[in-house]
């Protein structure tokens, strides 16, 4: 047993029938929707939930900016969040703002206050899961966050309770649709990450700002979730090893196509086990050859997927829509009728796991595959000189392919295993050599 049995209050619930009330914080793409569908589905809610949901204030920063819309309408606007998280009648406060500092400190104040708290903010959960765990156990509320990884598609839920009896050795998958929409259509029509990453930008796909989606910090922040639930460890954004997609050229893409990979932005949790069985978790996310017949090379267009491998249930995988005002608002949804149901009837939800305490594994010594293309002067014995610096490394070649290239030759290398800085220093050693003009691309394979 750890801290975490030392919740200090029983919320004996409000018995069945109370009204619960519920505290919107912020009226975007999602809280529209979250809305929209308490108030068309009031009924059916109140019976899942034991008890009616009453959305008592909407706050937003500009009430201005959403005259005329249903909360408008319903006369639930208020530019004062901090006042409306205080209400005595609020029991419940839903954070769809965005953003960290803000919503920490609403977040912070709505637990101490023994509110519910249920988030779609994957950046504040994983920045920040100790301190705000702490104070929904001091207070003995829940704080959900199911669409803080991959929006619709239950993936938090099912680590937190339903494999809860098991042993689970990872969870890897796309969870970011933005990157896997441009990785796809890279792959599919052939085109430029700069064209079609424009293209995105212009249709509203990608943010105008698309660093958090390109560079890997939005997919991290959800790896960090991931690997802190199913290893029951904390793990923040900052332990992720992040490299995003913006490096990624159409001659990587037909190069991968060509040894049979798709390229794929993907998250990897991993449980490592070293030879002496000590335990370490490893949380990364990094582009990734997955061979053309591993089912996340078909998870095309903004599509999510998620694979769970746990040692008595095996592989299981979930699917979906990972983004999106009306999927996000599923999600939410369902946090909300849960949190609801234990302020009527008394409990709490599982809260944060960390008995297991794994050390986070240095990258470094994480067992990775390389893909290597690189340009190479083409005369006797370069293939000769190359392959021995792998051996010096105690890398071991898996495939070797050489292609004409004008008066050079292009020289594509897939690896076996090995630990990923005797890669790294591999890669450094052979860039050194007068035989290799240019490492086009290191990409690391996943999932054979
Ligand atoms: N921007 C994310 C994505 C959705 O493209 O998947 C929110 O996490």
């Amino acid at each position: 047993m750890n801290e975490n049995a030392a919740v200090s209050h029983f919320n004996p619930g409000k018995g069945a029938g109370s009204s619960v009330g519920v505290a919107i914080l912020g009226y975007g793409t999602v809280g529209s929707q979250v809305l929209r569908l308490m108030v068309e589905n009031a009924d059916e809610f109140a019976h899942r939930a034991g008890g009616p949901l009453e959305v008592k204030g909407v706050a937003v920063s500009n009430k201005e900016k959403h005259r005329g819309s249903l909360a408008d309408e319903l006369g639930l606007l208020t530019d004062d969040a901090r006042g409306l998280i205080e209400r005595e009648d609020i029991d419940l406060v839903v954070e769809v703002i965005g953003g960290i500092d803000y919503p920490r400190e609403l977040v912070l104040k709505a637990l101490r206050a023994g509110k519910s708290v249920v988030t779609a903010n994957k950046a504040l959960v994983a920045a920040h899961s100790a301190e705000l765990s702490e104070a929904a156990d001091a207070a003995g509320v829940d704080l959900y966050f199911e669409a803080a990884v991959a929006a619709a598609i239950p993936v938090v839920g099912p680590l937190r309770r339903s494999l809860a009896g098991d042993r689970i050795l990872s969870v890897s998958g796309i969870v970011n649709g933005t990157t896997n929409f441009i990785l796809d259509a890279m792959d599919t029509d052939g085109v430029s990450y700069d064209e079609i990453l424009a293209e995105s930008i212009r249709l509203g796909y990608a943010e105008a700002d698309p660093t958090a989606d390109v560079e890997g910090y939005d997919a991290a922040s959800k790896a960090a979730i991931l690997a802190s639930l199913a290893f029951h460890t904390r793990v923040t954004a900052d332990d992720v090893f992040r490299e995003g997609i913006s490096k990624i050229t159409a001659d990587d893409i037909s190069a991968a196509k060509a040894a049979g990979y798709t390229i794929k932005l993907l998250a990897i949790c991993e449980r490592l086990i070293d030879a002496e069985g000590k335990e370490s978790v490893s949380a990364r996310v990094h582009p990734t050859l997955v061979p053309h017949d591993h089912p996340l090379a078909s998870v095309t267009k903004s599509f999510n997927a998620i694979f769970v491998e746990a040692e008595a249930a095996g592989r299981l995988m979930f699917y979906g829509n990972g983004a999106g005002g009306n999927p996000t608002a599923s999600a939410v949804l369902g946090d909300i009728v849960g949190a609801a149901r234990n302020k009527v009837f008394g409990g709490r939800a599982p809260g944060e796991s960390t008995y297991a305490n794994l050390p986070i594994a240095d990258f470094g010594d994480v067992p990775t595959r390389y893909h290597i293309d690189m340009d190479v002067v083409d005369r006797t014995g370069v293939l000769a000189e190359l392959t021995k610096i792998f051996a010096e490394h105690q890398i071991s070649l898996r495939t070797v392919r050489q292609e004409e290239k004008g008066e050079h030759a292009r020289l594509i290398l897939v690896t076996h295993a090995a630990r990923e800085a005797d890669l790294a220093r591999t890669v450094e050693a052979l860039a050194a050599t007068d035989a290799v003009l240019a490492v086009n691309s290191v990409l690391r394979l996943a999932g054979e």
